[in-house]
Parts: C-alpha cells; sequence; structure tokens
C-alpha cells in the first residue's frame, strides 16, 4: 500500500503564519505537524509515500523531509500548480499509487492514536474507500457523513443544516476507483475539485463505501484556535509519557519555573524569575528574560521575550523580537508572523 500526504494548499486562515511557509511545518510541541502524519503512516507499515507540495513553502518541505530516510520512508514529491482542491492534488498521485490501494492523509490533521488497525482492516476488506468519521460540535465546518443503519447514506461538504454531527476528517483509505471518480468531477462553487464531492459520487455509483470512527483525539489545524488546542493536546500526551525528555539537554541548565504540560528546544536560554507552561512549547535558540510569563502558547526557534511580559493563547513566529516595558502585567495575546518586531 502507498502513502499520500497533501503539504499545498492556501492556509489563508492561518495568516500571517502561512506568510513565510506551510501550514504543515507549523510546530505542535516543537515538531512540524506533517512530522506526525509520517510517523503515523510509517508506524502503520507503510514506507512509499507522495507529498503533494505547492506554491510558497514547497522547498522547505523539500529541505525539510529530503528523500525520507532520516524519517525512515521513501518520499517522491508531486507538484500542484496551484491549490485546486483535495481531489485535484490525490489525482496527480494516479503514476505514483499505480494499481494498489492507497492512504491520503491530510497534511494538516493531527490524530493520537496509531491508525494500523484502520490500514488493516481496509487492506482486507473489498471497499471503493473507507473514511475515517469523528463527532464534532460544529458540524457545518466539515465534510458530514449521514450513517443510517451502520451504512454511510451520503457525504455532504460544510451542510448549512447538518443532519448528523460526524466529520469526515482527513484521512482516507481509497482504491485506484477514485481516480475515474475525479476525472468526472466538476469544480464546486470555490472553484475546487472536493474529495467530498469525489466520495458521494463514488457512493452513488457503487454504494460500497466503509467508515470506521475516531473515538480519541483528532484536529483538523485549519485556524490558530485549533493550532493551540492541538499543542495542548499533544504536550499533554508526550507528557504524560516522558517527564524528562521535555525540556532539552542543553537547555537544562537553568532555574525557570516549568509548569508542566510545556516542552523547551535546544539551546534556550531562560530566566529563573520566568514562568513557562502549562501549555507551551518554546522552540531552539530562543531567549525568554526576566518576570516573562508564557501559557498556552507556541513560541518558534530564536525569539527574544523580555521586558516582563505576560503572554498566553498565542503564536509567536521564528525570529520574533518582543520588548515589553516592565509596568504593563496584563496578559497579552500574539499572533506574529516570521521576523516581527514589537516593543510596547
Ligand atoms: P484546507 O484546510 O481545506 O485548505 P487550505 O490549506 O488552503 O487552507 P485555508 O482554507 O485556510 O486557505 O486544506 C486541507 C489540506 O489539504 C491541507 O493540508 C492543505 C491540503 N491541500 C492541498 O494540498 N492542495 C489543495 O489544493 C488544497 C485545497 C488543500
Amino acid at each position: 500500500m502507498k502513502g499520500i500526504i497533501l503539504h499545498g494548499g492556501h492556509g489563508t486562515r492561518l495568516r500571517p503564519l502561512t506568510h513565510t511557509g506551510p501550514k504543515q511545518l507549523l510546530p505542535i510541541a516543537n515538531k512540524p505537524m506533517s512530522q506526525y502524519c509520517i510517523e503515523s503512516i510509517c508506524d502503520a507499515g507503510i514506507t512509499d509515500i507522495a507529498i503533494i507540495i505547492g506554491g510558497l513553502g514547497a522547498n522547505k518541505v523539500r529541505d525539510y523531509y529530503g528523500n525520507g530516510e532520516n524519517f525512515g520512508v521513501n518520499i517522491t514529491y508531486i507538484e500542484q500548480d496551484e491549490p485546486r482542491g483535495i481531489a485535484h492534488a490525490i489525482r496527480l498521485c494516479k503514476e505514483f499509487v499505480n494499481n494498489e490501494k492507497f492512504l491520503v492523509f491530510l497534511g494538516d490533521n493531527i490524530i493520537q492514536k496509531p491508525i494500523t488497525n484502520f490500514v488493516e482492516n481496509f487492506n482486507k476488506s473489498d471497499y471503493d474507500a473507507t473514511v475515517l468519521l469523528c463527532e464534532v460540535d460544529n458540524p457545518s465546518r466539515f465534510g458530514i457523513a449521514d450513517v443510517e443503519n451502520e451504512k454511510i447514506i451520503k457525504i455532504t461538504e460544510k451542510p448549512k443544516k447538518p443532519t448528523s454531527n460526524l466529520a469526515v476528517t482527513g484521512i482516507y483509505l481509497l482504491t485506484p476507483l477514485i481516480f475515474e471518480v475525479i476525472d468526472n468531477l466538476k469544480p464546486s462553487w470555490r472553484n475546487e475539485l472536493e474529495i467530498t464531492d469525489a466520495l458521494d459520487n463514488l457512493l452513488k455509483q457503487n454504494d460500497n463505501i466503509g467508515y470506521e470512527t475516531i473515538t480519541d483525539y483528532w484536529k483538523d489545524t485549519g485556524t490558530p484556535d485549533d493550532i493551540l488546542n492541538a499543542n495542548r493536546q499533544v504536550l499533554e500526551h508526550i507528557c504524560s509519557k516522558a517527564e524528562n525528555i521535555l525540556v532539552d539537554e542543553s537547555s537544562q541548565d537553568q532555574n525557570f519555573f516549568l509548569d508542566l504540560p510545556c516542552i523547551v528546544g535546544k539551546n534556550c536560554k531562560i530566566d529563573e524569575s520566568a514562568q513557562i507552561g502549562p501549555n507551551a512549547s518554546i522552540g531552539d535558540n530562543t531567549i525568554i528574560s526576566s518576570d516573562v510569563v508564557i501559557e498556552n502558547s507556541i513560541i518558534m526557534s530564536d525569539c527574544k521575550i523580555d521586558g516582563g511580559l505576560n503572554i498566553k493563547d498565542s503564536i509567536i513566529s521564528a525570529n520574533c523580537h518582543l520588548h515589553g516595558n516592565n509596568k504593563d502585567k496584563t496578559k497579552k495575546i500574539f499572533l506574529l508572523g516570521e521576523g516581527t518586531k514589537i516593543t510596547l
């Protein structure tokens, strides 16, 4: 079986974070979110992976993952000229997939539990496709599946009046039959070839789509709030497994106050009067000076924060410099693109 990771797209909802790179390389607990996908696919025994890249950040993706050998997989890159939709991106993989069954993983989806069983069940089945469904609170934001008598009867993209709360997650198990369906697909109102339309058409054609339900954590990280939510969840998960590795060795000889869960990268300098956490990720080479408080936030690499700033619910990209005035201790919220400089 082969794997496909979608690493293109516009990422408009995450601007300005996505002005200088693709959203799938944004760090969750100090690791690019698409790396979790690669690990998950690799753990399920799939090592031939195509990554769909496009636009501004394509080279950053190639630089980070290379040929995949550092990640235990074989990577082929496939370029998408414009973000013309998820189904369009999948169609570009016809040659790569050849005649095998395959797995598609949207590079901005985070799932906690292994996907091995889903993959094995699909391999054994004669379904044309299997989708993974997850209950959500806000179904009009997702592609939604209506299920009756344990069968999917309809898949609708972002329904205005949802009749189910089962979202179709960004992990799809497919057969090459989907390529024919995509060839006959018309672009949607937003001028994209939609995967939900392709699946719904496949359903109408053969009535042979299976589903599995994700009952643990799953997140589609389209917005800053989603990213902070995923960061919290992953930190909690890794903190519950290993308490000692969360502060990199090179940043350990300092006495700052750490409120778990949180993670601190390599070569950070953190003043002992600073408070890190809960739910904070601090990237490599970041300098945090006296009396700074950082909670429920992602601070990426090479940042400098001083002046007693009290920061919460923020995402601060690499190379940002923030200077507080040592007086104003109210909690501040920032969403900053790479290289931002702020003096309060
Ligand atoms: P979306 O989140 O639906 O779209 P987007 O990434 O363009 O973001 P926004 O709506 O904020 O502008 O995309 C889901 C996933 O699929 C994501 O990982 C990006 C990827 N994708 C592609 O690789 N190619 C595409 O043509 C599209 C539309 C998405």
